[in-house]
């Protein structure tokens, strides 16, 4: 995937200098293109109320998000496309940045009107799970005034450092450990995808 480069490259460098990395309009358009069309077509029933944490630690908790989540994985080709990106993104991290990227998972996020998901972390330090976390924007022609930005804060006490419009195409990742973050309410639906990777834990 050649035609990555140059944005790995700007990923790599940010989350060795800054641990997070902001990148409009980044996603290759074709993909991009095919992710949008695959969750505007999805049935509704595929999305299920977002929980806290995986299978057995799994519990809804609408007071922290009120979003709806679908795992994606290769049974269709938007969602196998999707997952060969990603593998090529933690192949090119693992050899510019050694994170000793080992696996991943992604879901797409569908936000209704209203909904939200506020201030956390997506790992734990010494919990040795989550290492990095991307998100993607598939929504076309977003307006500002729309709202639903992400705000991602460099540490618990500070105000919101960054603030990101969940523009078409638009790239965020950031160290899972490092960086709160919290989505605001939007005034239309708000569709993206949510990837972790994860380091080996059985490593010693
Ligand atoms: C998450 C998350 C951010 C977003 O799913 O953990 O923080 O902008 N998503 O959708
Ligand atoms: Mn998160």
């Amino acid at each position: 995937m050649q035609y990555n480069d140059g944005l790995f490259d700007s990923i790599a460098d940010d989350i060795a200098n800054v641990g997070c990395s902001i990148q409009p309009n980044a996603l290759p358009q074709l993909l991009l293109d095919q992710l949008a069309r695959h969750v505007q077509t999805m049935p509704a029933a595929d999305f299920k109320k977002a929980g806290i944490g995986r299978d057995s630690e799994h519990q809804l908790n609408t007071v922290i998000r009120s979003d709806e989540i679908s795992w994606i994985n290769n049974d269709n080709a938007a969602g196998a496309a999707w997952l060969e990106w990603v593998e090529s993104l933690q192949v090119f991290l693992n050899r510019h940045l050694f994170l000793g990227l080992f696996s991943s998972e992604s879901h797409f996020a569908h936000y209704a009107p209203g909904d939200y998901y506020q201030k956390h972390r997506d790992a734990f330090k010494g919990e040795a799970n989550r290492v990095l976390s991307m998100v993607v924007y598939l929504n076309r022609d977003w307006q500002a005034e729309e709202g639903g930005e992400l705000l991602i804060y460099k540490d618990e006490t500070s105000q919101a450092d960054i603030k990101v419009s969940p523009g078409f195409g638009t790239v965020v990742v950031f160290l899972s450990e490092g960086f709160p973050h919290e989505v605001l309410p939007a005034t239309r639906d708000r569709f993206s995808i949510a990837t972790w990777f994860r380091a080996n834990n059985s490593r010693p």
